[in-house]
């Protein structure tokens, strides 16, 4: 008998076709999110389950007798409770790789919006506004040559300093749990500590994932640190930066402007002090969405859902997960 899966998020054609080729499926077929009692009831029989994003807790799992594998159609799975995922020996994984260049150029298209002000002098130009040629009411400030800090040197943190190198021959700052000398030497960026990066960068990128560590990590003694001129820029998850600690830098001049693609409540709340500030760039967390980046992602988290419920270890199991999961995730009956 072919393993049953559930797929909880709309994924194209092809990638449904793949996952039938292998399983027995049932899915969710709206943009709204699945009710969270409609999921539990879904996962009775399920051996598999792809999500994008929805919390997998113990009361998801006591619900699923024969998941072994939960495939996240994301980079970022701070969506699991990994300590429940580890005891009930289920296996997750991730979608890294496929993304890196997509979300880096949002990265920079919120750099060089917040810098250029672009969509604001946009609904200046729409609203009938622009009397006269030039004034300096409407000039910004230079992205390239500028320097660039990067909270976390990961895939996408390269991505974005190959961008600031290459393409825009800016200075490169990065702070990383681990220092990475082979990074250094490739793309010519420089290793510091983030009280010195804060201090001296112009654009502060924050690339680092949500975990208990990193939890508003980010908070009014590090905006403090940062240059009154300087940007904030967040694409990874709105909880590392302490909300609060930001409207306030961003209201008082405490720093000159923010990018935001995540927040610490999505979809945001329309009454957020963010939402109203002119200094700050609000995006809905589309990082990584583009049309064919989200087709492989989701490609990807079907191969990853697929080799598993087969009884093979998926390529994209999480790190926290490899000691534990695979075994537990075996011996659990597949039908
Ligand atoms: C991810 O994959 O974690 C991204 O945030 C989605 O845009």
């Amino acid at each position: 008998m072919r393993p049953k899966v559930f797929i909880a998020n709309p994924v194209p054609q092809a990638v449904e076709h793949y996952i039938a080729e292998h399983c027995e499926y049932r899915k969710w077929d709206s943009e709204e999110p699945i009710p969270r009692d409609l999921l539990l009831h879904e996962l009775a029989n399920a051996c598999g389950l792809l999500i994008a994003g929805g919390r997998i807790d113990r009361e998801l799992l006591g619900h699923a007798p024969k998941l072994k594998v939960v495939s996240n159609m994301s980079v970022g799975y701070n969506n699991f409770d990994l300590e429940a995922m580890k005891s009930a020996g289920i296996m997750g994984t991730n979608t890294p790789s496929v993304l890196d260049d997509t979300v880096a150029d949002l990265v920079f298209g919120l750099i060089l919006t917040a810098a250029r002000r672009i969509t604001e002098l946009d609904r200046y130009v729409k609203e009938g506004r622009w009397q006269s040629g030039s004034d300096k009411h409407r000039f910004g400030v230079d992205v390239h040559h500028a320097t660039l800090g990067i909270i976390g040197m990961g895939r996408i943190g390269e991505a974005v300093a190959v961008r600031a190198r290459n393409g825009f021959h800016m200075n490169v700052l990065y702070c990383n749990r681990t220092r990475k000398l082979e990074t250094e030497r490739r793309l010519g960026v420089q290793y510091c500590t983030k009280r010195e990066l804060l201090q001296r960068a112009d654009f502060v990128v924050l690339m680092v994932p949500l975990t208990p560590e990193t939890n508003r990590f980010f908070s009014r003694d590090d905006l403090a640190q940062m240059k009154r001129s300087a940007f904030l820029i967040n694409a990874s998850r709105g909880q590392i930066v302490d909300e609060e600690d930001l409207i306030e830098a961003l209201a008082t001049g405490g720093i000159r402007g923010a990018g935001l693609d995540v927040f610490g409540t999505e979809p945001v709340h329309p009454a957020n002090p963010l939402l109203k500030l002119p200094n700050v760039i609000t995006l809905p967390h589309i990082g990584s969405a583009t049309e064919r980046t989200r087709a492989d992602m989701a490609m990807l988290a079907a191969r990853n859902l697929v080799t598993a419920v087969l009884g093979e270890m998926p390529p994209d199991l999480v790190a926290e997960l490899r000691q534990s999961g695979m075994r537990g995730g075996t011996e659990r009956e597949t039908e």
